[in-house]
């Protein structure tokens, strides 16, 4: 199958934090924090149904209600699959998953709903659910697509096989991993070979570790991340979190970072961290410095 590039901006800005699950914006706030992202070139959004316990959309939605000139300035992507119990979900009685056909279209309706939009740029199935059917996702993608609902689709959290299968029956665009100094796996288990094989851009969730290496922690792989990063940082007259998206940025996949930072300096300092090439001797100290262990 050959798989549609998706052309991202050159950092994804997450909004998992930015609603009841962090800062907590209220319209204008969001409003500020948008068109200061649009002024930076910044015009992909990564949301999911799940963000907020189902509300983080519906905040977003209001924004975009409220500004009318803002949907055609941006991307949005969502995510569905995961049913998470909730107070706004009463009928879930078990954290869950479902990738059915039925459950794929009415997420994706709630999504645009929810958003005030009437398409989504990228769906994503949020996880793998064990028992889905890669036929029945197809032709829900397919449904979607033809009704101009939805313009490209893809995955996160799958592994290489995964991806695999139900890519043989429907193009992804992207497979949205955790990567970051703190969680290597995607380097090592195929992932990100994968996506250089069929030409596709890897999005990598927490590159920031969920800002792990910048709280308080006696974890000693937190203690070395950040012992090694800031002597980087000072190297390269950085800081700590542009080294560390700078050591994704590295990547010959091409990775594009989804930052979770709800602070609009940090979204700048997040992009002019594109600009630091750490050498390839920096960036295996950083590795050496995670694994806690010898390379060669
Ligand atoms: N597909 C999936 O399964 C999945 C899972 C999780 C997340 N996501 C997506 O990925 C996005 C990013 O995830 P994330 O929020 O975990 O990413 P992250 O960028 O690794 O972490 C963001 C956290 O780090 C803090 N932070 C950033 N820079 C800092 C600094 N210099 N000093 C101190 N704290 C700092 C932020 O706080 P401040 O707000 O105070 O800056 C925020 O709490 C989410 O918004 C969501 O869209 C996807």
């Amino acid at each position: 199958m050959t798989n549609e590039k998706i052309k991202f901006s050159p950092i994804i800005v997450g909004t998992m934090r930015l609603g009841a699950w962090g800062a907590k914006m209220n319209t204008s706030e969001l409003e500020r924090f948008v068109e200061s992202c649009l002024e930076m070139g910044l015009n992909d959004f990564d949301h999911a149904d799940i963000y907020g316990h189902y509300t983080t959309e519906e905040d977003f939605g209001k924004l975009l209600q409220s500004n009318s000139s803002l949907r055609s300035k941006i991307q949005i992507t969502t995510k569905c699959g995961i049913k998470l119990v909730s107070e706004n979900r009463p009928d879930y009685s078990i954290n869950s998953y479902d990738s059915s056909k039925q459950h794929i279209i009415q997420s994706a309706e709630n999504s645009l709903q929810f958003l005030s939009t009437d398409y989504l740029d990228l769906l994503l199935i949020h996880r793998p659910d064990f028992l889905m059917n890669p036929h029945e996702i197809a032709e829900a993608f397919q449904i979607l697509k033809t009704s101009g609902k939805v313009k490209h689709f893809g995955v996160s959290n799958f592994t290489p096989q995964q991806f695999d299968l139900l890519n043989q029956f429907t193009p992804l665009a992207t497979n949205q991993v955790e990567i970051s100094i703190k969680h290597l796996n995607c380097f090592e288990d195929g992932t990100l070979l994968q996506c250089q094989k069929h030409n596709i851009t890897p999005t990598a969730w927490s590159p920031l570790g969920g800002g792990d290496v910048f709280r308080l922690s006696s974890d000693p792989k937190i203690l070395r991340i950040r012992e090694v990063g800031n002597e980087l940082a000072k190297k390269y007259n950085a800081t700590l979190d542009q080294i560390l998206l700078a050591w994704l940025n590295a990547h010959p996949s091409e990775i594009v970072s989804v930052i979770g930072t709800s602070k609009i300096e940090r979204v700048k300092s997040s992009l002019e961290a594109l600009n630091i090439k750490l050498t390839k001797e920096d960036w295996y100290r950083l590795w050496k410095s995670s694994t806690g262990s010898e390379i060669a």
